[in-house]
């Protein structure tokens, strides 16, 4: 409880931060990971997320309300599609985000009906800026994985990270963020303990 009080006063003191400046949006990396630092295994399963908590028992219902933009590579489109959307089936799923969706590949990927999603390759920071422009003042999450975010972070373009860290170790998988970012260190802003089977961090991210 006291650390979502201490988070609301830090939406409020950055919100007047930016508004200073003109800028209201924040580009955030929004994930759940391992305790050893993994956000999926190398043959990209979560099913060792899923037991660990409820997601509305977290940050994410308030989280998703103020996103205008996500951005994702290939192979976390590709893992929407095997367990969400399952286009074989006979009543195939249907795509969780009404806001528009970026997906990165250099290969041509098949879209889904009714969903609003763009396929790009190649530099982050035009893309950046193509969704700043759509996202209707809002803030634009980078759903992964891991060296997609440290592309936006190497062109400077990632404000937050906010991981639930969940309470199991994997061993070996695909990196949270494979950067080296060391001095300045991250801003440690919040920490918020749900259940047993997660701690959510927020960090605030220094430019490169
Ligand atoms: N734990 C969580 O909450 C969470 C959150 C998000 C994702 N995940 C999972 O984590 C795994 C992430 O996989 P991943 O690390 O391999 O990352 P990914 O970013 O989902 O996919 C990487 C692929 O995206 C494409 N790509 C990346 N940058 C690009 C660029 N600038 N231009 C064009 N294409 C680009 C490349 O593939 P091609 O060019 O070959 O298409 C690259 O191999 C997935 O299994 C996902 O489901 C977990």
């Amino acid at each position: 409880m006291a650390a979502l009080k201490r988070l609301s006063t830090y939406r409020k003191r950055t919100r007047t931060k930016q508004e200073t400046v003109g800028e209201l949006m924040r580009t955030q990396y929004y994930t759940a990971m391992s305790l050893d630092g993994f956000i999926a295994t190398k043959d990209d399963s979560l099913d060792w997320l899923f037991p660990l908590g409820d997601i509305n028992d977290t940050s994410y219902p308030q989280f998703i309300n103020e996103v205008g933009a996500l951005a994702m590579g290939s192979a976390t489109y590709e893992w929407m599609l095997r367990h969400v959307i399952k286009p074989d089936s006979p009543t195939p799923g249907k795509w969780p985000y009404r806001q528009p969706t970026w997906v990165f590949s250099h290969r041509q990927l098949s879209g889904i009906d009714n969903a609003d999603i763009r396929f790009v390759n190649g530099d982050v920071r035009p893309v950046h800026a193509q969704m700043r422009a759509e996202a209707d003042d809002k803030n634009i999450w980078l759903v992964g994985g891991g060296d997609l975010v440290g592309q936006f972070y190497d062109a400077g373009l990632l404000n937050e990270i906010i991981t639930q860290v969940g309470s199991v170790t994997l061993g070996a998988g695909k990196p949270l963020l494979p950067r080296r970012i060391t001095s300045p260190s991250l801003k440690l802003i919040s920490v918020q303990q749900i259940g047993q089977g997660f701690a959510e961090l927020r960090y605030e991210v220094p430019l490169p």
